[in-house]
């Protein structure tokens, strides 16, 4: 797989998001500069396994509300390296287009669902929306004439510059009833110590491959600027739908288009 790897352009040097990801959630689809960086990353935020899973359990919630409102095809942007609580494992009937810009995370996704005629993966950069939207894994599988489920969970703080341009571009894309799923980092926080938690992920990641750009709430709120924002709103993920744990830094919300 290593010569895979370096010819689809993968650097060993340098950790990226979706290995270090996979390695706070126990995976072990990671390097050894990957854990190098979860550990400079756990120092600076002990309870960033709770945080990913938090994350991970919002990401679950929001594909379930979408089911229970009908909606039957997603597009997970940033899908990352497959762990638990796959979109495609939450919602069995639905389709799935998974895309990814990170080599590894993208051949074990096409791996774990080689048999799902009803999921695809698409390596590709979000940040040009027309291409995704054109990739065969994509148009050729969901039917954009319907309401879709758009996933953008913990990746857009991963967007440097503009972000709502972006998120902005899918929104067209959509039909009305569609659904959008953000979930992203922030320092902007009523508890301090959270805030300089999430401040201090961001430090520990300047040099990696995927650099963090932190948003302030408002910020994070004006990228679905316009839509109705699902109950309770923009939360941390911790609290989302309905939870009053301890907050994790990263706040989610469910838009409807
Ligand atoms: C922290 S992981 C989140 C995975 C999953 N969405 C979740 O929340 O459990 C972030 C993922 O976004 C991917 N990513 C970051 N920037 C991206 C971009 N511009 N285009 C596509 N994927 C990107 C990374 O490769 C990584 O797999």
């Amino acid at each position: 797989m290593t010569d895979e790897f370096l010819a689809a352009g993968v650097d060993f040097e340098r950790a990226n998001a979706a290995r270090v990801y996979d390695y706070i959630l126990g995976g072990s689809h990671n390097f050894a500069v990957d854990r190098e960086q979860a550990s400079r990353t756990m120092a600076a935020y002990p309870d960033i396994a709770r945080s990913a899973q938090a994350n991970r359990a919002f990401l679950g919630a929001a594909v379930r509300w979408c089911l229970r409102e009908g909606i039957d095809q997603f597009l997970d942007l940033g899908s990352g390296v497959p762990t638990v609580g796959n979109v495609h494992e939450i919602a069995p009937r639905a389709r799935v287009a998974y895309v990814d810009f990170e080599p590894v995370a993208v051949a074990h996704a096409q791996e774990i669902t080689a048999d799902l005629p009803q999921v695809s993966v698409t390596r590709a950069d979000l940040r040009d929306p027309d291409s995704v939207l054109e990739a065969p894994g994509v148009a050729g599988l969901l039917d954009l004439s319907r309401p879709v489920g758009v996933l953008m969970v913990a990746v857009l703080h991963f967007v440097p510059d503009d972000a709502a341009a972006v998120v902005a571009r899918y929104r067209e894309a959509l039909t009305p009833g569609s659904a959008i799923a953000i979930s992203h980092n922030s320092d902007d926080q009523d508890d301090p110590a959270v805030g300089a938690a999430i401040a201090g992920v961001a430090e520990a990641m300047r040099g990696s491959a995927t650099e963090l750009t932190l948003r302030s709430r408002n910020e994070i709120a004006a990228l679905v600027a316009g839509l109705d924002l699902v109950p309770p709103g923009l939360v941390d993920v911790a609290r989302w739908p309905d939870d009053d744990a301890a907050p994790v830094g990263v706040y989610g919300l469910l838009a409807r288009n």
